[in-house]
């Protein structure tokens, strides 16, 4: 009686945990709906991405740093183009959907610019939201591209798996900029 009382409560609370509704599943919903839905969702997260990437260049006190930011931010220009031509390729219209998990991730490298300006660990806080970006990116194409093989798509895998490698990359690079020096100032300030 008293297992059944709290898997209730249990219920209730992570019914009101819930941001939005659930809606009934519909029945005929397939994977290239799914495939869809992740790409109106990536496509969402690229273009914050496009603009959180000069604030981020800005902020950053080295100029490697200032520099990795600004070449991505060149990169996501060309991958937001092929996430476009994915759509065209899959004959749907190229639309955002909002992706609260890249708003997170953003909003914590908004937090450390706030709260480490002028700081030597600054740069620390920004390679470390930059490679949460990249993971999460690398996450999202992965499984994109696996759909996409699963489906058929060749064109589009190819058009996913060259974003992919810029991702990757991308993020080996931060990887060495924070083994470098930037993370060394950190310590040693
Ligand atoms: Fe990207």
């Amino acid at each position: 009686m008293a297992a059944k009382k709290s898997a209730r409560k249990s219920a209730k609370k992570s019914a009101a945990r819930r941001t939005t509704p659930r809606k009934p599943a519909p029945k005929d919903k397939d994977l290239n709906d799914l495939f869809y839905d992740q790409l109106k969702d990536v496509y969402f997260a690229e273009k914050q991405i496009l603009k959180a990437l000069p604030k981020m260049a800005k902020a950053a006190q080295s100029r490697d740093l200032e520099a990795a930011f600004t070449k991505h931010f060149h990169e996501t220009e060309g991958q937001v183009d092929r996430l476009e031509q994915v759509f065209r390729l899959i004959d749907k219209p190229a639309r955002t959907k909002t992706c609260d998990a890249i708003m997170g991730i953003l909003d914590e490298g908004k937090e450390v610019m706030d709260e480490y300006r002028g700081t030597e660990a600054l740069d620390a806080g920004l390679l470390a939201a930059a490679q949460a970006v990249e993971h999460y990116e690398m996450a999202r194409y992965g499984t994109m591209k696996a759909w996409a093989m699963q489906l058929g798509m060749h064109e589009v895998v190819r058009l996913i798996d060259e974003t992919l490698e810029q991702e990757r990359k991308t993020d080996k690079d931060l990887t060495i900029l924070a083994e470098g020096a930037v993370n060394s100032e950190a310590l040693a300030a």
